[in-house]
């Protein structure tokens, strides 16, 4: 099956590419190309992948099309697809928009661990998507990790706050954490890496068994040292307030593009 990708030199369009080819889920000459600043010699490793010069072309020789360029840059696109299966990546560029492209219509929300192929990749599927179109999505954004199917379009709004933020709150952490330990007068070098410690090595404590939080936090507590002292006073502090507010804060501007975007075009 040929697979365009329209911003296939980006972040995740690159990611994508990637990950098709190298799990063998797309040979080079089932993938369509197209980006801004035109061909590559080389595309991770392979030169017979099919490279275009505007979407048109791109349409013609695909029979899905994924969209992953920013959302300001989709009303010059002028993508007329009828009848392909259409997966967006984009934020805030809803469905009612995307449909006057004329195609069938997925919005995927991957993040930044798209480049190492561990992105969680929810979509949602508007009407008109078959199960065969589904189980083509699933497949797909396996070559970036996994995913699930959503209930409503709006909770792809959701997704872009978390998980579509990536390392973001990760790294905020671990800002935090290593200025802490700089500011007592410990060195940049062990500061990052004790940082590193708690953000990453910690987390992976955690992989694959997300939903035990909740216990692990309290077994934390119930030793009643000095994590517990540390997470009563994050707590005091406003730790879940903060995350709860960024997320808000992330969601509502998903939304406020999403009506921004839907009144240009
Ligand atoms: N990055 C993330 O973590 C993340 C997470 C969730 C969702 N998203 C969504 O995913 C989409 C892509 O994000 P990204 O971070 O991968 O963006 P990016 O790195 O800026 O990549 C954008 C891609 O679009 C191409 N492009 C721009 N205008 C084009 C045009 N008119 N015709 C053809 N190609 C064009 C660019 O080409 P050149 O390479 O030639 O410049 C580039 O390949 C965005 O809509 C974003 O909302 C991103």
């Amino acid at each position: 099956m040929r697979t365009g990708i329209i911003g296939a030199t980006g972040w995740l369009g690159s990611a994508l590419g990637a990950g098709l080819l190298s799990r063998g889920i797309s040979r080079p000459d089932e993938l369509v190309l197209l980006n801004r600043s035109g061909p590559r010699p080389d595309y991770h490793g392979y030169e017979n992948v099919i490279w275009v010069a505007n979407a048109a072309d791109l349409v013609a020789q695909s029979e899905v099309v994924v969209v992953s360029v920013r959302p300001e840059d989709w009303a010059a696109l002028k993508l007329k697809a009828d009848g392909r299966l259409i997966i967006s990546f984009m934020a805030g560029i809803d469905a009612r928009t995307l449909s006057r492209c004329r195609g069938r219509i997925v919005r995927a929300m991957p993040n930044a661990a798209a480049e190492i192929g561990a992105s969680y990749s929810p979509f949602w599927a508007a009407e008109g998507v078959s199960e065969a179109d589904r189980a083509t999505v699933r497949r797909l954004l396996s070559a970036i990790g996994t995913t699930d199917e959503l209930e409503t379009e709006a909770q792809i709004d959701l997704m872009t706050a978390l998980p579509g933020s990536g390392a973001a709150y990760p790294a905020m952490m671990a800002v935090a954490m290593a200025g802490f330990m700089r500011a007592q007068g410990v060195s940049d070098v062990i500061a990052w890496r004790a940082a590193e410690a708690a953000v990453v090595g910690g987390a992976r404590l955690l992989e694959g068994r997300m939903a035990e939080a909740p216990e692990l936090l309290a077994a934390y507590r119930g030793y009643r040292g000095t994590t517990a002292a540390g997470i009563e006073a994050a707590e005091a502090a406003g730790f879940a307030k903060a995350v709860t507010v960024a997320l808000a804060a992330a969601t509502d501007k998903a939304r406020r593009m999403t009506i921004d975007a839907g009144d240009q075009v």
